[in-house]
Parts: C-alpha cells; structure tokens; sequence
C-alpha cells in the first residue's frame, strides 16, 4: 500500500491525483492518506482511497496512521522552523517504528549545511532523520513552486516593481502539479536508480529576466529592484505576513541571491518521461490574463 501524508494540501492532494490516474482501478488496500482532518477528504474516500487521520503534532495518532503502508510518500509541514522540525522528526520515527518499507520525502533543492535559509535548515534535518533511521528512502528536492511567482507578480504588476532580497540570483521554477506529477512516478516505480532526484526545471532566471518576461505576456510595465533582505521582512510583515514567515522568506531570498534554487537538470525527466512546464509556459498560463484591459 503507498500512503500520502498532506493529502488535504495542495501539493499532496495533486499527489494523490495522479497516483490514482496510474493506477488500475480498484483502489480499495492499494492507496491511504494521512491527513488532520479525515471530514476534508471525503472526495478521496468516495473514490475508494483509504482516509486516516494522522497528525505530526501528535505521534500517538501515527501508529495506526502508517500500520500496514509499503511506500510512505512523506509532505513537508508548513509552519515556524522548530516546530516544523519536530513533526517531520516524529513522522520519520513513527515510519520507522510502523516498517515502512521505503519513504518519499519532499525535501528541498538547498539543504546545503552553510545556507541562510531556513528552509534549507529544516529539510536538511528531516534528511539528517531519515539518513538515522534506518528506513530505505528517496529525496524528491523540490525547486520553487511556480504558484509562488504568479502570487508575488500578480502583487508586484500592481506598483510595476517587483521587489525581493534576491539580487541577481537566478532561480529554477516548477508547478505544484508537475511536482506531484513526479512524486507519484517516484511513488509507483519499481526501483529507482538514485536516492537523491533534484526536481528543478531545465532553465534558471534571475528577477530581472522574470519581470521582463512577466511585462511583455502581460503588456504591464514590470522591472525587479533588488532589495536589502531587513526592508522586504518588514514591508511582508506590514503587507500581514506573519513574523515567522516572513524571516523564513527573507532567508530564502538570500539563499536565492547565493545561486542556491538554481539548479536545473533532467531529474524530472528522468522520472515522469518528459520535461516539466517552461518558464515561459508557465509565465504565459500565470500572466497572459493579466493584461489592464
Ligand atoms: N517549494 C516551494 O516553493 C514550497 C512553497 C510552499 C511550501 N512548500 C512546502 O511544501 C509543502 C506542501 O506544499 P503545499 O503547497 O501543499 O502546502 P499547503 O497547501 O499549505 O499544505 C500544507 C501541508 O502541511 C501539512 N501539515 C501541516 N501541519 C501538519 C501536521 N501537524 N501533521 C501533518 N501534516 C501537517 C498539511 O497536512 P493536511 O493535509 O493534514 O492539512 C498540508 O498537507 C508545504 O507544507 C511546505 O513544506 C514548498
């Protein structure tokens, strides 16, 4: 049985999705979820996929969360740093104790030990868990989420600048689709030839090069200006980011503008058969209908 964890999230619930497009159907004892709240997957247990509640905040909930599963597709929490850390730590602990036979985690592209990021920090621990654990596991490092430009050059196309501490570094964007897209490849292939896949695009553009590319599909006036990493904490905690959020984004932009998201390569391909997304694909779908009418 594959189990997803995170399935009422966005990248997992996609995960999900399309491990139930490659398999043949019945579901029934083939294909779990792990999620909060059972009530917000209805839509998966009306398709025969077994719901279970499974919280990381709660190791106890965990045991019957994972009894019986083969693969473990493992989604990174979202939350501040240490507590993040811990639940990725109880769920590695819980897989291990359960006999899970092999974990999938969403890690991230940087995880390098001297990263400012704290993303990096805290995937890199939850590698660090999985290396201590004794379970056979494979890393799936995700780039940038793609969904993550059209939300700050859909804000930035209001004013015409797009602002971020990411000096000239160039970053490598995939969709969360595409991602969970591979996630399942990985969940569902008999053996894989690697236990590190760096799910990145196949080209890399700083924000300058992206603005540009955002102005003329949208026909909206947008250039980047690199930013000191304190003014964009500040003027995202102004704009209702919370404290923690947006220190953790401040660090990743400085990773960002250290070269650190811009790996690209074939891994992806690798895995699913073809490419991901472009950039300018995925700029297109993002802005194009964005146009001031
Ligand atoms: N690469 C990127 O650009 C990028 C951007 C944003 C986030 N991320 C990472 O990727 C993950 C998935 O992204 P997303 O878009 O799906 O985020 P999302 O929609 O915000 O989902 C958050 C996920 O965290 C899970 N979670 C939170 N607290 C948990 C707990 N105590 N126990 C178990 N699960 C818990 C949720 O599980 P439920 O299903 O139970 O609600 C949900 O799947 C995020 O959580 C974050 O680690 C990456």
């Amino acid at each position: 049985m594959v189990l997803v964890t995170g399935a009422n999230g966005q990248l997992g619930r996609r995960i999900v999705q399309h491990l139930i497009a490659r398999s043949p159907a019945p579901m029934a004892g083939k294909l779990a979820v792990s999620v909060r709240d059972p009530g917000k997957a209805a839509d998966l247990a009306a398709r025969g996929v077994e719901v279970r509640h499974g919280n990381f905040d709660h190791p106890e909930t965990l045991a019957s969360a994972f009894a019986g599963v083969e693969r473990l597709v493992l989604v990174s929490t979202d939350g501040p740093r240490e507590q993040r850390i811990v639940q990725q730590r109880n769920a590695v602990s819980a897989a291990a104790r359960a006999g899970v036979q092999h974990v999938y985690y969403t890690s991230f592209l940087d995880v390098a030990a001297d990263s400012p990021s704290e993303f990096a920090a805290i995937h890199r621990d939850t590698e660090a868990a999985l290396a201590d654990s004794g379970l056979a596991y494979t890393l799936l490092r995700l780039p940038l989420y793609a969904e993550g430009l059209a939300m700050i050059g859909g804000l930035a196309l209001e004013g015409g600048v797009l602002y971020l501490p990411a000096g000239n570094g160039a970053v490598s964007l995939v969709s969360r689709d595409d991602l969970a897209q591979a996630a399942a490849a990985a969940a569902l292939a008999p053996r894989l030839d690697k236990q590190v896949y760096e799910l990145s695009g196949q080209v890399a553009a700083d924000y300058a090069s992206i603005a540009a590319r955002i102005a003329r599909v949208s026909g909206r006036p947008l250039v980047y200006k690199a930013v000191q990493e304190t003014d964009y904490v500040t003027a995202v905690v102004e704009h209702g980011l919370p404290d923690w959020q947006a220190r953790a984004l401040g660090t990743l932009f400085v990773a960002v503008a250290e070269g650190r998201m811009a790996a690209t390569g074939n891994d992806f391909a690798a895995l699913v058969g073809h490419p991901p997304k472009s950039l300018d694909c995925l700029i297109h779908e993002h802005f194009a209908t964005r146009s001031k009418a």
